[in-house]
């Protein structure tokens, strides 16, 4: 009984403590991202397929102009667990990319149409050259960043707790820092820097030196999807978490195959217990 008063009391306490962080958070600077219930969490978790393939056209047509993602091959994309692609759109989609590729014989870099088995191309040729191009700012290689950036932030006493329900919230972050544009309040825009826009989801913010980079309807959905801003930013948000993890699916299903075995194991274990000393007497 009194164990259990405890037991409130810390709970208690826990809430209220989360409660005001998060009204600390949201008065301070970095809020916390909006949390919202992917199709990939919880122990169960697939990633939709569907949403993998729009992730990759806004990737493609909007964020690639700007950010690398150096560690994705065209191939990742028809691989299972991820967009599923087939191979002909695979080989389609590699050979729009211009690669550069040699020496040849002559000793000189040429130029060709991507494969499958080539990286994506990246928009520039060096970080030095991205930076020049974006105001001094680098944009960021994409593949890792829902692993890299957190979207909640809690004190260290309460945060282990939170993530294990509800992750790192990594792909909340991305969702709500390209939905997180915001007029400055008034005493933060006297001193607005040159250039760049009010994001305070942003981790190294609140000021970022990436424009908006989606607005309504800026990529075309084959399957009829209306392209919101919020639909853009969720969709590409899950797609990034399928590039940081692309055998999200396959760790999930063999940590559940595991814990099954095991589970049969103890009951035969117990069973066959049952049967060798279940005569003995006390
Ligand atoms: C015109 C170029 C440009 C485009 C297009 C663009 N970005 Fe960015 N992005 C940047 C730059 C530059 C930064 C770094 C900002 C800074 O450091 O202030 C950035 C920062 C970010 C960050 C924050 C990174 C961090 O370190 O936390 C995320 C997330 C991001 N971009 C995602 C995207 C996504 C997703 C898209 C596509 C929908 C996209 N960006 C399109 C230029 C761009």
């Amino acid at each position: 009984m009194k164990t259990t008063k405890t037991l409130l009391a810390a709970i208690a306490l826990g809430t209220s403590l989360v409660l005001g962080t998060t009204a600390a958070v949201a008065a301070g600077k970095q809020h916390n991202a909006e949390d919202i219930s992917f199709s990939f969490e919880g122990v169960f978790g697939h990633f939709d397929r569907a949403q993998l393939q729009r992730g990759y056209l806004v990737y493609k047509q909007v964020c690639a102009a700007c950010h690398s993602m150096s560690l994705m091959s065209y191939r990742n994309l028809g691989e299972r667990g991820g967009p599923e692609l087939s191979e002909a759109e695979v080989k389609a989609l590699a050979a729009e990319a211009t690669i550069q590729d040699g020496p040849n014989d002559e000793g000189e870099m040429f130029e060709r149409p991507g494969l499958p088995s080539d990286r994506f191309a990246s928009p520039f040729p060096n970080m030095q050259a991205a930076m020049a191009a974006n105001g001094g700012a680098y944009p960021v290689d994409l593949t890792l960043i829902t692993k890299k950036r957190e979207g909640f932030h809690f004190p260290w006493y309460v945060s282990p707790f939170i993530k294990l329900v509800k992750g790192n919230g990594g792909p909340e972050y991305v969702r709500s820092v390209l939905m997180g544009y915001e007029d400055p309040p008034a005493d933060a825009a006297k001193d607005a820097p040159e250039g760049k826009s009010y994001n305070p989801y942003f981790a190294a913010g609140p000021w970022i030196s990436m424009a908006p980079p989606l607005s309504e309807d800026a990529v075309e959905y084959a399957d009829g999807t209306k392209a919101s801003v919020e639909q853009m930013a969720t969709d590409v948000a899950a797609f990034l978490t399928w590039a940081g993890e692309p055998k999200m699916e396959q760790r999930k299903s063999m940590g559940f195959q595991v814990v099954l075995y095991l589970a049969l194991l103890s009951l035969l274990l117990f069973l066959t217990k049952k049967r060798v000393w279940g005569r003995e007497p006390h």
